[in-house]
């Protein structure tokens, strides 16, 4: 039995930007220095068994289970039909008679009897479990694209409000209600069993939340292009995961052409990608940033998923949480919203805040930063700055 608590490192970025490769990456190396490591995919278009070569009848065979790849390592993709098949039956039978109720065929009915979200809460159960009973040392989460990634974090607390505000009194209204209305309702009406079986998935997901949000334990790596359009995805899913309260704790620019490229066809690309990464490092700063040149080849087996993890990484370990700060937080009075931001320096100086598009920058000196607004903000006007123990706080009014 493991005394320590297992790390959790989830991956997430745009579509297409490589986080299955650096997550499988960053796995692999995990295992290689002797952690007992586990890497859950649980975007529905799984590419993990790709990522490491396996066979897909070995694959096949373990549909939805953790297998092992090889010693210490561990890779798991979750199917959710299996799982609502096996193991949430009251749940997805009572959705699929329901949708069939509706005049739809049977086939279509089951097909989307799964609830959108259902893999990050099947997902999430995992994690709570392999955490709890501390299967491993490392689990590593690659996350779908970001939209369904910040869903995915939002999940513990939707899941919360869910149970408190809907959850009770529905199971009690259709406990008295459901005598008469299966009656005169063409629908059908849920079964006790089933609000039985989404009761204990919520017993399942007890505390999975604190286990996100503790900075000990938990840490999101973002995985970004050197490209205009995926920095500016990057700099959004980063402003929404500092809002849940998550750690960024690093920044991977995967995919950068080298630079001894740059006198031939590529140079138009290597000037753009030179700018970009200083603007990447204008956002993020001082959240550390790790680059990775584009490999000759597809980066396939675990052969070679070392290797990235090696060039990432070096001789570091790749499970140490690498930095432990949110940067952005906001508060909110009765008038104002108050967006506050750790600097990376003391010195106190003029500070100058602008609107560029979207963003806000602002410049200190010589140092200067883009901000994403999340919405709230994005309409108002800041009216006041106050710098203060390395915290510059902006007020927003209402
Ligand atoms: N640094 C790299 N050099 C070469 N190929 C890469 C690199 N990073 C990723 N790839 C390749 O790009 C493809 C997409 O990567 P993947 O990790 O599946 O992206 P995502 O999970 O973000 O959609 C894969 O075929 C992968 O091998
Ligand atoms: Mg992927």
């Amino acid at each position: 039995m493991k005394t320590k608590d297992p790390r959790i490192i989830i991956f997430s970025g745009k579509g297409g930007v490589g986080k299955t490769t650096v997550s499988a990456a960053t796995a692999s190396l995990c295992a290689a220095q002797g952690f007992d490591t586990i890497v859950i995919s649980i975007d529905i278009a799984h590419s993990l068994s790709d990522a490491f070569q396996l066979h897909s009848d070995l694959h096949n065979h373990n549909r939805g289970k953790p297998l092992k790849i090889c010693e210490h390592l561990w890779m798991q993709e979750v199917d959710i039909q299996e799982e609502l098949d096996h193991h949430w039956k009251e749940v997805s039978s009572y959705l699929a008679a329901l949708l069939g109720s509706s005049g739809m065929t049977e086939v279509l009915a089951a097909e989307l009897a799964i609830i959108p979200g259902m893999e990050d809460v099947i997902s999430l159960l995992y994690i709570n479990q392999y955490f709890i009973k501390k299967t491993y040392d490392v689990i590593i989460v690659d996350c779908p694209p970001t939209g369904e990634s910040l869903r995915f974090i939002g999940m513990p607390s939707t899941l919360e409000w869910y149970i408190n505000k809907i959850f009770k009194w529905q199971r009690n209204l259709f406990r008295v209600v459901r005598p008469i209305a299966n009656k005169l309702v063409d629908a059908p009406i849920p079964e006790d069993s089933y609000f039985g079986a989404i009761h204990d998935l919520f017993l399942k997901l007890e505390g999975v939340d604190k286990i996100l949000l503790n900075r000990e334990i938990t840490s999101i790596r973002l995985v970004t292009n050197a490209e205009k359009m995926v920095i500016r995805e990057t700099q959004r899913a980063f402003m929404y995961f500092c809002l849940y309260g998550l750690v960024v704790d690093a920044i991977i620019v995967n995919r950068l052409f080298p630079m001894s490229l740059e006198n031939g066809y590529l140079k138009d690309w290597l000037t753009a990608q030179k700018k970009n990464l200083n603007q990447i490092q204008e956002i993020f700063d001082p959240i550390p940033i790790r680059t990775i040149n584009i490999l000759k080849e597809e980066v396939i087996g675990l052969e070679k998923l070392s290797e990235m993890g090696r060039l990432i990484y070096g001789n570091e370990d790749p499970s140490k949480i690498l930095h432990q700060e949110t940067l952005y937080e906001i508060v909110e009075n009765s008038d104002s919203y108050f967006l506050n931001m750790k600097l990376p320096f003391v010195q106190k100086d003029y500070v100058d805040l602008f609107k560029e598009k979207e963003d806000l920058v602002v410049r200190i000196g010589s140092f200067k930063r883009h901000v994403f607004l999340p919405r709230a903000l994005l309409n108002r006007k800041p009216t006041q700055a106050k710098l203060e123990n390395n915290v510059l706080s902006i007020k927003f009014a209402k």
